[in-house]
């Protein structure tokens, strides 16, 4: 277990975050993270689902979309009243992960993508939550940011950003958790969940954070875009990401995705 300290505290960042964009339209590419492993997971439209977390929307308004019983909560209310304005009817609210105004059993799914690893201290309640509130043999797919050395790169980089700039600055706030593989599965299966699957993903690979190593279409940065169509790389941008993938998976992806399921 390794903590990543930046400047800004979390709510603070994901406030910023979510003011800065415009709320995402549905994802359309079903063959990268979070969609792919949203779909091994809901596979079924019968049974409600719950996105804990669900930031700018790209995710509950695929399902929504397509006619699923899908719910949103997100702790930021910048989030919540854009997606809200956007399309009144989507089912979202205000609501924290640590403490959930559901019912027990109330969702066959729970998807959670980029949000446990924002948790410092209530990590476990925060898991035994969604355990609490999904129904029995019901499934939860999560990633988790993982303690390798990709992460601790980007960690290297951002640091040395702040020390460059203007000003400087203090690495102080709680920013992320970072987990092995072993610590995120015992992290599920210690309340209760059994792990299905687990996989080491690249989200956002650390080329793409140079524009040499990004796809023609992705050239100049536009967040919205990258997450409706993923992180995608030019060819040889991709032959370097996928030989790293192949050889060394938990030392450069940047999380790791599970499906746990209800005991
Ligand atoms: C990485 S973003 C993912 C957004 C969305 N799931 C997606 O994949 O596009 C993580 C989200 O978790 C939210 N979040 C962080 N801590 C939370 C908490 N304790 N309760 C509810 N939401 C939280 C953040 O505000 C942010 O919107």
């Amino acid at each position: 277990m390794r903590i990543t300290y930046r400047k800004r505290g979390v709510k603070e960042y994901w406030t910023s975050r979510w003011d800065d964009i415009p709320v995402d339209e549905p994802m359309e590419n079903l063959s990268v993270y979070p969609l792919k492993y949203a779909q091994m997971t809901v596979k079924e439209k019968a049974g409600k689902v719950l996105e804990a977390g669900c930031g700018a929307g790209r995710i509950l308004r695929y399902y929504h979309d397509g006619g699923f019983d899908i719910t949103g909560i997100d702790f930021i209310d910048i989030a919540i009243n854009k997606l809200q304005k956007v399309d009144p009817t989507l089912n979202v609210e205000v609501g924290d992960i640590t403490n959930l105004r559901f019912a027990d059993q109330s969702f066959r799914y729970v998807l959670s993508f980029g949000l446990y690893h924002n948790l410092e201290h209530d990590l476990e309640k925060a898991v035994k939550e969604t355990h609490r509130v999904l129904e029995k043999n019901g499934l939860v797919c999560a990633s988790f940011r993982a303690d390798n050395m990709q992460t601790r790169l980007t960690d290297y980089l951002a640091a040395r950003k702040v020390k460059k700039s203007k000003g400087g600055g203090q690495m102080r706030s709680f920013h992320k958790m970072n987990l092995t593989r072993e610590e995120f599965e015992s992290l599920f299966t210690s309340v209760g969940f059994a792990i299905n699957f687990i996989d080491s993903v690249e989200n956002m690979p650390i080329l793409y954070k140079f524009s040499f190593f990004r796809s023609s279409g992705h050239k100049k940065f536009d967040e919205n875009k990258a997450r409706s169509e993923g992180y995608c790389l030019s060819w040889l941008g991709q032959i370097v990401q996928n030989f790293l993938m192949r050889f060394f998976p938990d030392q450069f992806c940047n999380i790791y995705v599970l499906i746990a399921q209800k005991l």
